[in-house]
């Protein structure tokens, strides 16, 4: 080979695995590269699995968590918090553990925010109890925590003794650790209210999850009375850290107000408050009323739901370059059918490997929603 010609194949190389490792994020073409179902409702001693959350650990595990309903599909009545965990990136699931039980209760458990404080280095975990008020009294808010990358759990610790005893069911999905100011390091976790007293408020930690403050509230309308279609009810939510700091906030819109699409709503100030100045109506991103996942990703915001606007059908990924202000046209179709919530994690590790995938979770069925719960990867470049 002649030095011209060397030179010429050493740089296609080189130019080669730039490119194939540079990827620009307007070239993202999401592969489904992986799916496994990690809960069958009627398995076991568990009538139904639902609401599944997912996230990241600090020593670069994968965390599944679900509501095991012992004895229905109904929201209240008894559950454990089923987990199974995965360290080779989503190939391979541990059996699935019980984490906690409730023990009977006739309006048990509800999941829940997961929530890593990478600081403090431990995964904690938010879920509510007798929040439908059903044969029991007050509602309360509880923690568990993992110190040793999900392996153990603590013991229940009632928050609602720092936050009194307002219904909040945070979640579903994942609360965050600011990584930027204002608020850097706070834990924010948002979820919803009552039926009556619904709307959307964050609870506030500043000390890796020793003290809780309520923190923003975003109030239903007309709030504490109860509602009627089209009235404005922000429900279930996810929040994200935007790169400027903000956090973002995508919201379950109860009663369709406006349309049948999502509510956004933002707050500058680390979670304190929720100003309607920056609330909008997402009408690209239809909805038959759900909770939804949603991640930011290298500057690229992530969004997934069962995208039909009157049925918990046709689950899609989506991806936004400008921060959630358009979404781009292409978008993944992940399950044509029967398909509810879902959630997303992705490792925030330098390694190439970790900045082309993403994770789903999500409810997913032939008929209903609440078969099974599966788990997707994503490849973000097309397998590239
Ligand atoms: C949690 O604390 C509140 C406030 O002290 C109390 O009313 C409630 O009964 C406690 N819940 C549980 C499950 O212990
Ligand atoms: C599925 O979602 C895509 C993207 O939003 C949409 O274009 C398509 O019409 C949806 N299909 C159904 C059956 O809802």
């Amino acid at each position: 080979m002649g030095e011209v010609a060397l030179c010429f194949f050493l740089c296609a190389l080189l130019f080669r695995f730039c490119v194939s490792i540079n990827h620009r994020p307007n070239e993202i073409v999401p592969l489904l590269v992986e799916e496994t179902l990690l809960w069958v409702s009627g398995q076991g001693h568990v009538s139904t699995y639902r609401i599944p959350l997912i996230t990241y650990t600090p020593r670069g595990s994968l965390l599944a968590f679900a509501e095991a309903r012992k004895e229905s599909v109904r929201d209240f009545g008894s559950k454990f918090i089923a987990m199974r965990r995965s360290t080779d990136r989503g190939i391979t699931w541990s059996p699935t553990s019980f984490i906690v039980d409730d023990v009977g209760n006739p309006d048990g458990l509800n999941l829940g925010s997961v929530v890593v404080d990478e600081v403090a280095r431990k995964v904690i975990l938010i879920y509510s109890l007798c929040f439908h008020l059903f044969h029991c009294s007050p509602a309360s808010t509880m923690l568990v925590e993992s110190r040793d990358d999900g392996l153990s759990w603590s013991a229940p610790r009632n928050l609602s003794v720092q936050l009194g005893v307002k219904n909040f069911a945070p979640g579903p999905g994942y609360g965050i650790q600011k990584r930027y100011n204002p608020g850097i390091e706070r834990l924010v976790v948002c979820g919803h209210g009552t039926i009556e007293g619904d709307g959307v408020f964050c609870i506030l930690s500043d000390d890796h999850g020793q003290n809780w403050r309520n923190g923003a509230a975003l109030k239903s309308i007309p709030y504490n009375q109860e509602k009627r279609q089209n009235d404005f009810n922000p429900d279930e939510c996810q929040p994200v850290e935007m790169p400027d700091g903000s956090i973002l906030i995508n919201v379950r819109n109860q009663y369709n107000y406006h349309c049948r699409c999502r509510i956004v709503t933002r707050s500058y100030d680390g979670g304190m408050t929720l100003p309607i100045d920056h609330l909008f109506f997402d009408y690209e991103l239809v909805d038959p009323v759900v909770a939804a996942g949603a991640l930011q990703k290298d500057g690229l915001l992530y969004f997934t739901n069962p995208s039909n606007e009157q049925h918990r059908v046709n689950l899609t990924l989506r991806w936004s370059l400008t921060s959630g202000k358009s979404w781009e046209s292409k978008a993944l179709q992940i399950w044509p059918g029967a398909s509810g919530y879902s959630s997303m994690t992705s490792l925030d590790t330098s390694s190439v490997e970790d900045q082309k995938h993403i994770y789903i979770i999500y409810e997913k069925g032939n008929k209903d929603i609440d078969e099974t719960i599966s788990f997707a990867k994503i490849h973000l470049y097309g397998g590239l």
